[in-house]
């Protein structure tokens, strides 16, 4: 458990402390072509319209069947945007894109090798090869709606394609990160009781070949000792018809793909219209608990979301040649690489690789090349082309004219240089708050009518209604520039139905944490990030509430690390945390305290990091596994992480009586002044 201050005010881990900037205009050519560009819009989605203005998202798709109602929220905080109606996800990702634009490229391909060509997929065939392998799924497999398959797939075309089968066929797509081991991978499969497995033999990252099969392998016995047996594992080659991956294919567990890829070149699966809050895919999510959450987003209101936001925060129009450089892995990819960009019908680059392989000037390359005018990123990747090739972007011309961020705090020094040298100050830059929950962007300006500030991820977006509230459910006045929890004060069609099987815990820990004092009868979404809002109406996000450590934008749970340490014999207690770094933002720092009778070693502490990487993945790995004899705590036994985090930090540990073991804290001193 992490404490939680008794006076209401919020102790978050400040991970921003820069002052206020000045507001800057975007550049009037951008303005002057901005899709969304009248402020109508906020009148339109203002709360005195709430939820009717919503009827502007839906209209953005194509519905089989008309809904009833624009929501229906007699059972919050389980709302369901636009029921009775009933649509297809890829019929609004494809095929009505066919008749005017079948040829029009949805992805380029771009290998990690630079060797390797590009492989430009029009819509066309996008749409030919989901429906082959939506047949495979369903003639060879028998798949129908409402079954689920976990896909653990790198970033290769393979990956939307697999998405989009599920999609057509109402199968929920359970996507695992490339980068999660197999025991990750084990653990959801099991929590989604999936039937299938859909994974390559390998992948090229950093200018080498990773096998990825072998971690379908490990999974695959990982599930099955936990009961959830796999009917399949199907086996995609990186190049088809050269198999790469150490572990031989096995009977009655493997199939390779590309032979019945030949056989169904033409199959043609008629798009079933689904209810609208039916479930179109699970992404797992690190939260509070050891047991990573998997977030069940449905149709209508997820995909209405995605569709708006890429084309009033993104600018994305169809056509328009667009690169979000993330993983589709995580939630940035499912919104803003697969759904709302194909949505929109805009063409995406899908890069297999880092991004700075082999030098930090590929990505201008890239974007030069192709003609990129819309780049989506992190903080964490701008801050590592930056130290890598401050100068790159200069031997380069894309035609950036909108650049995007997501993910985690964009310090105004890095801002600066993404304005300037990768925009050439031409480009406005748009910073994306939200969340994996959340379904697509919360807070952001919208570029063509609001000024960007440095720092700031902006207001919230029309028809979001943030506001911050302190522990006791006091709500802050508005632009009161104090800090507490950010909680969006009514649904939005983006909010994921639920957690997968778990009702009770999607109440209790997004709607009932601030579910205190006035607030007892409200349905408040708590996001468990500390933020402040300043006079302006922007909000600045301090960083997570909970035990979620986001390292390079991605999250971790510290359960999660924790319970891998002590799996180590000889380990009594781990805590993690957050340990600044200049290009991750943060990285884990992991602190263990031996049994008696174990010695501290480097033995140990390899072998403590061992079982992190194994558990997690590699991204988990910590800056350094400290021993310390003990850990310090509260009399309740409680572990003091925020004390452990203050004195990583150099910072005042505050009061230290209370602590059960005040003299831990010298001894833990110590050893962070050798780390350093
Ligand atoms: C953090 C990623 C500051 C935040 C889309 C949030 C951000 C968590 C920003 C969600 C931003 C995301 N500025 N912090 N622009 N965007 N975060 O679920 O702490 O992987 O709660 O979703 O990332 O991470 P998730």
């Amino acid at each position: 458990m992490s404490e939680t201050p008794e006076d209401g005010a919020i102790e978050p881990g400040i991970s921003v402390h820069w002052r206020e900037e000045a507001r800057i205009d975007p550049p009037p050519a951008f303005v002057r072509q901005a899709t969304a560009h009248d402020r109508k819009l906020f009148e339109t989605l203002s709360s005195a319209h709430f939820p009717e203005g919503f009827r502007r998202h839906a209209a953005l798709l194509q519905w089989d069947h008309p809904f009833e109602a624009v929501l229906d929220q007699t059972n919050p905080p389980f709302y369901r945007w636009f029921p009775g109606g009933r649509l297809n996800a890829t019929v609004n990702t494809l095929d009505r894109h066919l008749r005017e634009a079948r040829d029009r490229v949805a992805y380029y391909f771009v290998p990690e090798d630079e060797s390797e060509d590009i492989t430009p997929l029009t819509y066309g065939e996008l749409a030919e090869r989901v429906n082959q392998l939506a047949g495979i799924l369903r003639d060879r497999f028998g798949c129908k709606a409402g079954d689920r398959i976990t896909i653990h797939l790198p970033m290769v075309p393979e990956l939307p394609i697999a998405m989009l089968a599920c999609a057509r066929l109402g199968i929920i797509h359970t996507v695992v990160f490339s980068g999660f081991s197999g025991k990750a991978l084990g653990n959801r499969i099991v929590d989604s009781e999936s039937r299938l497995l859909i994974t390559m033999d390998g992948y090229y990252r950093n200018g080498q070949w990773l096998d990825h099969k072998v971690k379908a392998d490990e999974a695959y016995l990982a599930a099955a000792s936990e009961g959830v047996r796999l009917e399949a594992v199907l086996v995609f080659e990186r190049h088809p018809g050269h198999y790469r991956s150490a572990s031989a294919l096995r009977d009655g567990q493997d199939v390779l793909m590309t032979p019945h890829l030949l056989d169904q070149s033409r199959s043609r699966i008629d798009a079933v219209p689904f209810e609208s809050n039916e479930g179109l895919f699970i992404m797992y999510s690190s939260g509070t608990t050891g047991r990573p959450k998997g977030c069940l987003h449905g149709i209508g209101g997820y995909l209405s979301w995605v569709t708006a936001t890429s084309r009033d925060v993104l600018d994305l129009k169809p056509g328009d040649v667009y690169w979000c450089m993330a993983d589709i892995g995580w939630i940035t990819g499912h919104s803003y690489i697969v759904y709302g960009p194909l949505s929109i019908g805009a063409t995406s680059v899908l890069y297999e690789g880092v991004p700075n392989f082999p030098d930090a000037g590929r990505p201008w390359r890239i974007a030069e090349k192709l003609g990129v005018e819309i780049l989506h990123t992190s903080p964490t990747a701008i801050r590592a082309l930056r130290r890598e090739g401050p100068d790159a972007p200069h031997r380069y011309h894309p035609p950036f004219r909108l650049l995007a961020t997501v993910g985690e705090p964009i310090e105004p020094e890095t801002w600066r240089w993404y304005h300037d040298e990768v925009g050439h100050g031409k480009a406005v830059v748009v910073d994306t708050y939200w969340q994996t929950e959340t379904g697509g962007h919360l807070l952001s300006i919208l570029p063509g009518l609001d000024p960007m500030k440095p720092g700031s991820a902006g207001p919230a977006l029309p028809g979001i209604e943030a506001a911050i509230y302190d522990t006791e459910g006091r709500r802050l006045a508005p632009g009161s520039g104090r800090a507490g929890i950010l909680a969006i004060e009514r649904p939005w069609p983006g909010l994921m139905l639920g957690i997968w099987k778990d009702p009770a815990r999607f109440r209790s820990t997004y709607f009932e944490p601030l579910k205190r004092g006035a607030q007892q009868d409200r349905w408040l979404y708590c996001t468990h990030d500390a933020a402040m809002q300043s006079a302006d109406g922007y909000f600045r996000i301090l960083g997570r509430t909970d035990d979620v450590i986001n390292v390079a934008g991605h999250r971790l749970g510290s359960k999660e690390i924790e319970s891998a340490a002590l799996t180590v014999p000889g380990i009594a207690e781990a805590a993690v945390i957050p340990y600044p770094d200049p290009v991750k933002g943060h990285v884990p720092l992991l602190f263990v305290a031996t049994r008696p009778g174990t010695s501290a070693s480097k033995g140990i502490s390899r072998s403590v990091e061992a079982a992190v990487t194994e558990s997690i993945g590699p991204i988990a790995r910590p800056k350094a596994v400290l021993i310390v004899s003990d850990l310090p705590k509260t009399r309740s036994g409680k572990i003091m992480r925020r004390l452990l985090r203050a004195l990583a930090e150099n910072q005042d540990p505050g009061d230290l009586t209370t602590l059960a073991n005040p003299e831990s804290v010298d001894a833990i001193r110590g050893i962070l002044r050798q780390m350093s």
